[in-house]
C-alpha cells in the first residue's frame, strides 16, 4: 500500500458494527479521492466483505486465527478473510495478544497467501522481536495511551523514533506504524516526521460525530 498509510480499526464498538462501519467507509472513501491518502480500514470479520464490495477501500482483518480450515468452531481461518476480500490482517493487537509461535505462523501465512501482516507491539524491545520476523508492518502502539485523548506522538514520541531505528537495524523493509490516541493531522505528522510509513487508529474516527471531518484532519498535514 502508498505511504503514508492511515489504518483505521474499527474495533468492535457499537459505533462500528454494520451500519456504523458504512458510515466510517464511506467517509474514508470521500476523504481518500480528496487528499490522495491511502485510508485502510479493519473492520469486524462480518463488515470486511460489504466495506470491501461497496466502497472499494483496502480492507484488513483485525485478527486472524492459526488454524488450517477444518474441524475448528467458532474459529476465523485465513483462506476465510481472504475470500471475504482482506488484504491483510492485524496480529497481536494489544486486545488480542498472541504467543510468539503463533504470530509467527499467521505471518508466514498471511505471506504465503499473499496478503499483508500488520503486527503490533507495546514497546522497543517486542518490536525488534517482531521485526526479525518480517511482516509487512510493525505497528508501535503504547497500550496505556489506547482509547485515550494524549497521543503516543505527544506523550512518547522517543518510543516512535527507537522504534522506527530499532526495524531499520533488524529488517529494513519492515514498515513502521504507530498508534494510540491519535486524533489530529498534528499528531499524524509528527509520526510521520519521525519516521513511520503512518498510523494505526481507532476511536478518534469510530467515536467521532462527523468521520469525514476528522479523517479530513487527520491527513492534512501530509
Ligand atoms: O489499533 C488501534 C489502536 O489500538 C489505537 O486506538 O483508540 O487509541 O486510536 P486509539
Amino acid at each position: 500500500l502508498k505511504t503514508p498509510l492511515v489504518l483505521v480499526n474499527l474495533k468492535c464498538y457499537t459505533e462500528s458494527i454494520g451500519n456504523g462501519a458504512h458510515r466510517i467507509a464511506r467517509a474514508a472513501r470521500e476523504i481518500m479521492d480528496e487528499s490522495g491518502v491511502t485510508i485502510a480500514l479493519a473492520p469486524l470479520y462480518t463488515d470486511i466483505h460489504p466495506i470491501n464490495h461497496h466502497y472499494d477501500i483496502p480492507v484488513f482483518a483485525q485478527h486472524v486465527d492459526p488454524v488450517d480450515p477444518g474441524a475448528h468452531t467458532g474459529r476465523m481461518p485465513l483462506a476465510a478473510i481472504k475470500s471475504a476480500g482482506a488484504i491483510g490482517s492485524l496480529v497481536n493487537h494489544s486486545e488480542y495478544r498472541l504467543n510468539v509461535a503463533d504470530i509467527e505462523k499467521n505471518v508466514s501465512a498471511l505471506k504465503g497467501a499473499g496478503l499483508l501482516s500488520c503486527v503490533c507491539s507495546n514497546n522497543v524491545a517486542t518490536t525488534a522481536a517482531l521485526a526479525a520476523l518480517n511482516p509487512n508492518y510493525v505497528a508501535i502502539e503504547p497500550p496505556e495511551l489506547i482509547g485515550g485523548k494524549i497521543s503516543v506522538s505527544e506523550a512518547n514520541p522517543d518510543i516512535i523514533t527507537d522504534s522506527v531505528d530499532v526495524v531499520r537495524k533488524i529488517s529494513p523493509a519492515v514498515k513502521v506504524l504507530t498508534g494510540a490516541g491519535i486524533h489530529s493531522g498534528k499528531c499524524v505528522k509528527t509520526a510521520v516526521d519521525l519516521g513511520t510509513d503512518g498510523v494505526l487508529l481507532a476511536s478518534s474516527v469510530v467515536k467521532a460525530e462527523d468521520p469525514a471531518a476528522v479523517l479530513r484532519d487527520l491527513v492534512s498535514l501530509l
